[in-house]
């Protein structure tokens, strides 16, 4: 009895210092990405979906495949915030007009360079952009097993653009 207590109060414990390590390591993964110390604000973009012919493997050249774009903009929005004026906004359509171009356009190998291409023309179109998160993935991939999609990530601060 006394030890299935113990055991009962250990595992207790356990949950505790596990989740307290767990949401420690969440707020440190959020710390370590400056963007978001400096501004928490961002924009947010979901889902858009184009058709594109990215890829080096031959049926993707020629045929073709669908891409899913996600992208996150980290900018201050406390001016067009207190303002309510359009001219302290950064226009969300012409980020989509970027990633649109960028998708639709001439076909690039690997989608590392894609996400870079469109990361690379946001911070340098929108000065009030501090950082961009870009993610591209592919849902309809040729694998034999079913999956959701592979795609690739990246996160890039105005100060990648001297680099
Ligand atoms: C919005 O800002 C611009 C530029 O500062 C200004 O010319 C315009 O009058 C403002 N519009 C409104 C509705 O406040």
């Amino acid at each position: 009895m006394a030890s299935s207590k113990s055991q009962c109060l250990g595992l207790g414990v356990f949950v505790i210092l596990f989740s307290q390590v767990f949401s420690h390591t969440l707020a440190q993964a959020e710390a370590t990405n400056p963007a978001e110390v400096e501004y928490s604000d961002k924009l947010i973009l979901r889902g858009f979906t184009f058709y594109g012919f990215h890829g080096y493997a031959e049926e993707e050249r020629k045929l073709g495949q669908k891409f899913l774009v996600d992208i996150d903009a980290w900018v201050d929005l406390k001016p067009a915030g207190k303002s309510g004026n359009t001219s302290d906004a950064v226009d969300y359509l012409k980020i989509y007009k970027v990633a649109k171009e960028v998708l639709e356009g001439p076909a690039f190998n690997i989608l590392e360079h894609v996400v870079e291409k469109i990361a690379t023309t946001v911070l340098t179109n929108h000065k009030k952009i501090s950082a961009v998160r870009v993610k591209v993935v592919e849902p309809n991939v040729a694998i034999q097993d079913p999956i959701k999609y592979i795609g690739v990530e990246i996160l890039r601060r105005r100060s990648d653009l001297l680099e």
